[in-house]
């Protein structure tokens, strides 16, 4: 039997695939809501002959599809996308985002913004009225990269969010690396009072690849309940 926080995600991802019509080219999302969609579309594809072109956002993701049957493509055989559904760790009122907890960003950003429309499946405890509680990953380039984190430390030294930490993430006592060979700081803010001045200041030291604030990008947002119930947001 599915846990409560599980039958969410599946409930959201379940919805989502109203969106999900033949031949389309779709992103595949990363995280264990975007894993509900990806079995979802694979026994669809099975059971209905749906035929897509999954561009997947990680390895993992790539996995998981081809385990389900689905036929991959990389973005650059895929050309543009129609829809890419993914998971978020935070959705505010105005749909911008928190990502990348699973630690793939920046292939999601990609794959996001070469797409016609970007659909959030999450369970209703993302929904927040402001950004922040979640450690927002910023991904930075190896070398020197405790210099990067100076500089990012100096940014937010420069702004409200003075005395906010900064944890280079681990996995099994290690560094972590994602697909793209960086690092992520998580950095530990509580609040974002402006996200839209704070992406373009990360954005702007020296190492900094990418943030994993998600700013007029996203189109829709569904939110599952563990009821069964789901609330849309946006067009
Ligand atoms: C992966 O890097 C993330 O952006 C995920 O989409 C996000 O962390 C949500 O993951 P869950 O669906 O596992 O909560």
């Amino acid at each position: 039997r599915l846990d409560p926080p599980d039958r969410a995600k599946l409930t959201a991802a379940y919805h989502a695939m109203q969106f999900v019509e033949d031949d389309m080219r779709i992103g595949l999302g990363t995280g264990s809501t975007a894993e509900w969609l990806v079995r979802l579309l694979g026994a669809r594809s099975y059971l209905e002959g749906l035929r897509v072109v999954a561009v997947s956002t990680s390895e993992r993701t790539e996995a998981l599809a081809r385990s389900v049957g689905l036929r991959t493509a990389t973005l650059e055989e895929a050309g543009w996308l129609d829809l890419t559904i993914d998971g978020a760790d935070e959705v505010d009122p105005v749909l911008s985002l928190i990502k990348g907890g699973g630690g793939s960003l920046l292939r999601e950003k990609i794959v996001a913004a070469a797409s016609e429309r970007m659909v959030v499946i999450a369970d209703d405890g993302k929904r927040v009225d402001t950004l922040g509680a979640f450690p927002l990953p910023v991904e930075v380039v190896r070398f020197g990269w405790t210099a990067t984190r100076k500089l990012i430390e100096d940014v937010l030294s420069s702004t409200d969010l003075d005395g906010s930490t900064i944890s280079p993430r681990m996995k099994d006592g290690a560094r972590f690396v994602t697909d793209e060979g960086h690092y992520i700081l998580d950095l530990h803010l509580e609040y974002i009072d402006d996200v839209d001045s704070l992406a373009p200041r990360l954005l702007a030291v020296p190492g900094v690849v990418e943030t994993g604030l998600f700013i007029d990008i996203a189109d829709t947002a569904v939110f599952g309940f563990a009821s069964g119930e789901v609330h849309e947001l946006g067009a």
